[in-house]
C-alpha cells in the first residue's frame, strides 16, 4: 500500500477528503450561483445563453467539470465510509449528550441532509444538464453574435410549474442546514483553529450557508412571480 492509499485510507484521511472536496463544493457552489445571476437580468435570456455557451464550451471549464464531478463522487463515497466506521465504533446511540458536545441538529443530521442534497441533484442533473446535452432545447438566434441554446426558456418554464419551484425552495432549505454545519466543520477538520480567526469563519460560514441557498431560492421565487403576472 503507498503512502497516498493509507493516508486516505485512516478515519483521518477519511475526514480530510470529506473536508477538502466539501471546501471545493463551496467554491463551485459560489461560481454557479454567481452565474445564474445573469437569470435576474432584464434581457430575455441572451446573456444567460451565452454565458450558459461558454459554459459548455470553454476547455478551462471542462477540467472544473470534471474536478466538480469528481468532488461530489467522492464526498458522498466518503461520508458512507465514515458513517460506517462511526457506527462499528458506536453501536448503541448515545441516550446522554456529553456537555458541550456538538449538539447542533444539523452535526447530528449531515448524512440525512446530505441524502435530500443528492437526490435533488439527480432530478437537478436530468432537469437542466441532461436535457441541455441530450434533449430538444430549441436554438435562439442572436444575428451577428450567434446562434446558441436557449437554456433560458428551459429554466424559465421549469420554475412556472408551481410544485417545482416549491421543491427547489424547500430543498434549499435543506442545503442551508449542510453548509451551516458542513463550512466550518470543513474549516476545522483542515486544522485551521485559530483563536482570532476561527470565530471570523464560523460567522462567514453562517452568512455563506444562509445567502448562498437563499439566492439560489430566490430563482424559482422569480420565475413563478413572473409567469403569473
Ligand atoms: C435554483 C437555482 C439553480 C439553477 C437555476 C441552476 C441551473 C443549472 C443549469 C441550467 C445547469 C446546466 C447548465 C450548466 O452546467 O450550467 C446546472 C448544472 C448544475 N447544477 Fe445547478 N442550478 C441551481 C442550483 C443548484 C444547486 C443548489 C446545486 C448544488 C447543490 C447545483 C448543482 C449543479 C451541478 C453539479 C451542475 C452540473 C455542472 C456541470 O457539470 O456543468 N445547482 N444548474
Amino acid at each position: 500500500m503507498s503512502w497516498f492509499t493509507k493516508a486516505i485510507s485512516s478515519s483521518l484521511g477519511k475526514k480530510f477528503v470529506m473536508a477538502s472536496t466539501g471546501l471545493f463544493l463551496i467554491i463551485f457552489l459560489l461560481g454557479h450561483v454567481s452565474g445564474n445571476l445573469l437569470l435576474f437580468k432584464d434581457d430575455g435570456g441572451q446573456a444567460y445563453n451565452f454565458y450558459a455557451e461558454f459554459m459548455t464550451t470553454s476547455p478551462i471549464v471542462q477540467v472544473l467539470r470534471i474536478l466538480t464531478a469528481a468532488s461530489f463522487i467522492l464526498h458522498i463515497i466518503y461520508s458512507i465510509l465514515l458513517t460506517r466506521i462511526n457506527r462499528k465504533a458506536r453501536p448503541v446511540e448515545y441516550k446522554v449528550t456529553k456537555p458541550g458536545a456538538n449538539t447542533e441538529w444539523p452535526a447530528r443530521n449531515m448524512g440525512i441532509l446530505g441524502t435530500i442534497i443528492f437526490v435533488f441533484l439527480v432530478i437537478h442533473l436530468r432537469t437542466f444538464l441532461y436535457e441541455m446535452k441530450f434533449g430538444d432545447v430549441a436554438y435562439v438566434d442572436y444575428g451577428d453574435l450567434g446562434r446558441v441554446k436557449d437554456l433560458y426558456t428551459l429554466v424559465a418554464s421549469t420554475f412556472s410549474i408551481w410544485w417545482y419551484s416549491i421543491l427547489y425552495i424547500v430543498m434549499m432549505v435543506f442545503l442551508a442546514f449542510h453548509l451551516w454545519h458542513g463550512f466550518k466543520s470543513a474549516f476545522q477538520t483542515l486544522g485551521m483553529k485559530h483563536r482570532k480567526y476561527t470565530p471570523a469563519i464560523e460567522k462567514a460560514g453562517y452568512a455563506f450557508a444562509i445567502i448562498v441557498p437563499a439566492v439560489f431560492a430566490a430563482m424559482p421565487i422569480f420565475f413563478l412571480i413572473k409567469s403569473l403576472g
